[in-house]
């Protein structure tokens, strides 16, 4: 894979196409800008450097995991990840304001040769608090049934373990008291629910202690609260645009131009979930491990400024595609006769 620097380059396509004339990190030029966001192509721990503290408010990210199987873009040990992973950690706290969050996407491992997991993410987590000074807010997970049921030599062979189909998501923050509303991520009702609502609650105690009060069924505006699993697809975003057209369009733009598509993309709903519920209109979102630039693409539709850092030049340049309109299906470019 080609890296570069774009701390050296010239942009493919000119930062502040919308007018802005200054990049958004002093001293480093974008190898592309947008109407509210800067994407660097360079080493993440660098870049990072030239941002002064505490003026992010979140960073949406998803390193390289300790694989055993090894990406193509390079992937730490999981004997080393943890001495890898804390001089971006340090940066990320020292970049972030006092009330802003880290939510770190981390996938799980086996050990080599064993059907055993490692514990490299729990003890990249417990590092991240106890070294870095983060707080943990909340453990969340992404659930994606679409992966693979690997180990195949576990899972489809023996037969001794059954499929993975969730993701950790480390939501971190710099203070116990991070930016935080969970009105910006509330779900339609289900049935059930709305049923109850019309129906009401007779008062009781669960056989777990708790007291259930007739105003435990209201509903309340806005909608209901989600769990902490976030999923591919939330019937709230594919009624908005369809949580995954960002994806959708970069993948067809890739194809179309023959252009290799990022190999572990996450769902735009992973970024969409935390930037609605940690972050503001105009809040700056940071993704360090941009890759195909997912997280940059949804703080844009959603109205935040976003710096994007990559240093696998093949994706910086095939993750401008997000940033364009859909191709047109074939039938809308055929006029009728
Ligand atoms: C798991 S992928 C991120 C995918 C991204 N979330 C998406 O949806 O496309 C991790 C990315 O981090 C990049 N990376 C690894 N080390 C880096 C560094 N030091 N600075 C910048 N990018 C880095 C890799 O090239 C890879 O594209």
């Amino acid at each position: 894979m080609s890296r570069a620097d774009s701390a050296v380059r010239q942009p493919s396509i000119p930062f502040g196409h919308d007018g802005r004339s200054k990049p958004l990190i002093p001293g480093f030029a974008p190898y592309y800008g947008t109407v509210l966001g800067d994407a660097y192509l360079a080493d993440s721990c660098r870049v990072m450097s030239g941002i002064p503290d505490g003026t992010v408010n979140a960073v949406v990210t998803s390193p390289p995991y300790a694989l055993h199987f090894k990406k193509e873009y390079g992937n730490a040990d999981k004997q080393d990840y943890v001495g890898w992973f804390l001089p971006f950690a340090k940066q990320i706290f020292r970049v972030l304001t006092d009330d802003g969050s880290l939510v770190l996407n981390i996938g799980g491992s086996y050990n080599p040769g064993l059907p055993t997991r490692s514990l490299y993410h729990f003890k990249l987590l417990v590092a991240l608090v106890e070294e870095v000074g983060f707080h943990l807010a909340q453990e969340c997970f992404w659930y994606n049934p679409a992966k693979m049921p690997m180990p195949a030599e576990w899972v489809t062979v023996r037969r001794i373990r059954v499929k993975d189909a969730v993701e950790y998501v480390w939501w971190l923050s710099k203070t116990p008291w991070p930016k935080a509303n969970n009105r910006g991520v509330l779900r339609p009702y289900s049935k059930d629910m709305e049923r109850l609502n019309q129906k009401g609650l007779q008062k009781t105690t669960r056989p777990s202690g708790h007291n259930i009060k007739p105003s435990f069924s209201k509903v309340s505006p806005g909608g209901s609260i989600p769990p902490n699993l976030i999923e591919d697809e939330t019937p709230d975003d594919l009624l908005r645009f369809g949580n995954n057209s960002a994806n959708d369009v970069y993948t067809e733009r890739c194809k179309a131009a023959g252009i290799k598509i990022h190999p572990a993309r996450f769902p735009a709903a992973l970024p969409e979930f935390f930037i609605k519920l940690i972050t503001d209109n105009d809040d700056l979102v940071l993704d360090p491990f941009a890759g195909s630039n997912t997280s940059g693409a949804v703080a844009e539709r959603l109205g935040r400024r976003w710096i994007a850092v990559e240093r696998e030049e093949e994706y910086l340049r095939a993750s401008q595609f997000r940033f364009e309109e859909p191709l047109l299906p074939p039938s809308a470019l055929t006029s009728p006769q």
